[in-house]
Parts: structure tokens; C-alpha cells; sequence
């Protein structure tokens, strides 16, 4: 089967062509339309900008989207309903609609979050080894999903404030760094630990604090982090906040701290869950540490779990994600497009339009 899938929870306007068969899955077609250029200036996302970009680039997307596929039958029409920002989600939603009309076509509405844990099994008959623990990172998220099956999910645990994500983008909008945060924050953080034997503001180490980490729940924070560093920057004369060395350091300094109690919560709800296998997602999994380390803690004191993250292209939003994840639930395909809609909040354990879940 063939599906066509629309992805606009956020700022990207995605549309992608799947061709799947018994777990076997070709990527026809996998269009990103991003708007980071015109968000950047606000140092981030503008829900009513993203809507009208999104708008003016959909009927734009799927041409080329179709067109790349070579223009195939599509069977099914799959489109991403939450949770995110809600005029975005709005209008994929009707987009779907009226395209799955036009083409009397059936529908299914798509989760965001399983989307992101679904990219891992773009590669088709890889390992499920269940129950899962599941770490969704990204610019709206921060969760630690039980996963007992496609379909059948627990949130365990879930950030308190601000996402992992959405702590990296404001933290760089105070360092003056660029939109997105976290890869801007990646690719400084690499360049430490040059210039440690020199630091031009004499300040010693900088030590941001581990939100949560050793509380007993799999719950974040990542607020506070970014008051640390906002504190830190404040305190600092215009020639240390200038310097690559200040840059460097409180980057990395940063990303670890996020990393640390990422990681920690995520190993500790593995083991007391007794689960099998760690699955990480979200575009925060596009980070190079982050993949690294738990990649590594997880040989070292878990060997017998079985690690799934997804390559790291797949990382940020796609409406691949949305494809694949379709097809594991095309059971519930629809042509009651009237009762298709888009919510902001859904949760991955909540029923949405679904005859099952
Ligand atoms: O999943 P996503 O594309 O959109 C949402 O669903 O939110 O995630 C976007 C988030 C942004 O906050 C961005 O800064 C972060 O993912 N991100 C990264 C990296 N690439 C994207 N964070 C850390 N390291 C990266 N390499
Ligand atoms: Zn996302």
C-alpha cells in the first residue's frame, strides 16, 4: 500500500510517500519544507506565522512530494492531529480532509509523540523486543513512555515545564546564538574543552545544576536550567560573554546537564519497569552526545537491552514518521473525515477519533 502523509504540528511542512508491504517499507518521497529562516528572527516559533506559511506551502509540498514519488496511487492519507501547536495542526487536518475527499480516500489520524518512536522502525523488520521505554525529546516534549505494544502506551514520566528542546532554543537565544537552539548549542559544545587552560574570565568551572535528577519519580525540569544560565550570563563582563571560550564551555556545560538527567531517568525507568529495550525519539535525538552516551551507558550497564534511535535525519519532524506509524495502525483508517480533528494536547495514552486504540 501506498500512503501519503502531512505533518505540521510545528514549523515544518512535511509530506511524505510510503510504500509498505509486510513491514517492508520504501521511502518514495520525504519533503520537509522548513521554516527556521523565518522564525529565527524571533528566536522562536510564531504559532499564526507557522499557520500561514504552512498554507501557502502545503499545495506546494505535495506536488513535489507526488511528483518525486512518480506520481503513484496513493491508498491511504495519514496526517499528524497532536499534540502541537494548534492552528498548525489545524491545518493539515483540513488539508487531509479535503485531499482525502477529493481523492475519496480513507484517513488516519496520526499521534505526534508515537510518530517520533515510530521513526525507529523505518527500517522494517528491526527488533521489538517489548515492553519498551521510550525517551520523546523534542522542542514540545520531554517524556518517558512505557510501550507495551504499537498502540499501547503508559506515560511514566513527563517534564514539568519546559521540554529538553525548548530549553536548548531559549538558552541559546541568551547566549546569542542562533534558531534552532539545539544544534547551534551541539556544534559550540564540540569545540570544548579548546581554551580551558586559559579562560579569559578567570570564573573556574561553570557547574549548571541536574534538575530532578535524583528525585524519586521519571518527572523533568528543565526551566531552572535556563534561569542558571541566564543568572550566569547576567554576571558576566561584556568581554567573557563574548568569548569562544565562555561560548564553548557553558554550551557544553549545558547539553550535559541536560544529558545527565536525561540519561539517568531513562536507565532507571528501563530497569524498574523491566523493560527490554530503550527507543529514543524527537529532534533532540538528532544530538550527537546524547545518542553516544546513552548508546554507551546501555552497553555498560545494561548490555542486554536492546538500544533503537532513529538515524539522525529522521530525527526532527517528517511526515515519514507519520507514514510509518500508519501503517502499523491502518486498522483504523476512516472515511468519516468529518470526524477528523486536530488537539494540542493529545497524550499517546488517549483514544483520538479511533475505533480502537
Ligand atoms: O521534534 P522536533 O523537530 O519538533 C517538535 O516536535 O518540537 O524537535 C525540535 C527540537 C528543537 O528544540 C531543536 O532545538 C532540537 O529539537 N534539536 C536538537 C538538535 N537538533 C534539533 N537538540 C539538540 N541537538 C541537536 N542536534
Ligand atoms: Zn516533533
Amino acid at each position: 500500500m501506498k500512503i501519503l502523509a502531512i505533518e505540521t504540528s510545528c514549523d515544518d511542512t512535511c509530506i511524505a510517500v510510503l510504500e509498505a508491504q509486510n513491514l517492508r517499507f520504501k521511502i518514495k518521497s520525504n519533503i520537509v519544507s522548513s521554516q527556521v529562516k523565518l522564525h529565527a528572527k524571533y528566536g522562536g516559533v510564531y504559532p499564526t506565522l507557522a499557520k500561514r506559511e504552512h498554507q501557502k506551502n502545503l499545495p506546494i509540498v505535495l506536488k513535489r512530494a507526488l511528483k518525486e514519488a512518480g506520481s503513484p496511487k496513493i491508498n491511504l492519507i495519514a496526517v499528524t492531529v497532536g499534540p502541537g501547536l494548534e492552528p498548525c495542526l489545524w491545518t493539515g487536518v483540513n488539508f487531509a480532509k479535503d485531499l482525502a475527499q477529493k481523492m475519496n480516500l480513507p484517513i488516519l489520524p496520526v499521534n505526534h509523540i508515537e510518530a517520533h518512536i515510530a521513526t525507529n522502525f523505518i527500517g522494517g523488520k528491526s527488533k521489538k523486543i517489548l515492553p519498551a521505554v521510550c525517551l520523546v525529546v523534542s522542542g514540545g516534549h520531554t517524556q518517558l513512555i512505557l510501550m507495551e505494544r504499537i498502540g499501547k502506551y503508559k506515560v511514566i514520566g513527563q517534564t514539568r515545564d519546559d521540554a529538553a528542546g525548548e530549553c536548548f532554543d531559549k538558552t541559546a537565544r541568551i547566549l546569542g546564538l542562533g534558531y534552532p537552539g539545539g544544534p547551534a548549542i551541539a556544534v559550540e559544545a564540540a569545540k570544548y574543552p579548546e581554551g580551558v587552560v586559559s579562560r579569559p574570565y578567570g570564573a573556574g568551572k561553570i557547574q549548571l545544576p541536574r534538575p530532578m535528577i535524583y528525585q524519586k519519580n521519571y518527572d523533568f525540569s528543565f526551566s531552572g536550567l535556563k534561569t542558571a544560565v541566564l543568572y550566569d550570563f547576567k554576571k558576566r563582563i561584556p568581554e567573557v560573554k563574548k568569548s569562544k571560550s565562555y561560548m564553548r564551555q557553558m554550551c557544553s556545560e549545558i547539553q550535559q546537564a541536560a544529558i545527565d538527567v536525561l540519561i539517568h531517568k531513562t536507565l532507571k525507568a528501563a530497569r524498574n519497569f523491566k523493560a527490554k529495550t530503550i527507543i529514543l525519539g524527537g529532534g533532540v535525538a538528532a544530538n550527537k552526545e546524547l545518542r553516544e552516551q546513552l548508546r554507551k551507558r546501555i552497553e555498560k550497564e545494561m548490555p542486554s537491552f536492546v538500544y533503537h534511535v532513529p538515524d539522525q535525519k529522521h530525527c526532527t519532524d517528517n511526515a515519514l514518521m507519520t507514514a510509518v506509524t500508519a501503517y502499523y495502525r491502518r486498522k483504523e483508517k476512516t472515511k468519516n473525515w468529518k470526524n477528523i480533528k486536530a488537539d494540542a494536547n493529545l497524550r499517546i495514552d488517549q483514544k483520538y477519533g479511533r475505533e480502537t486504540c
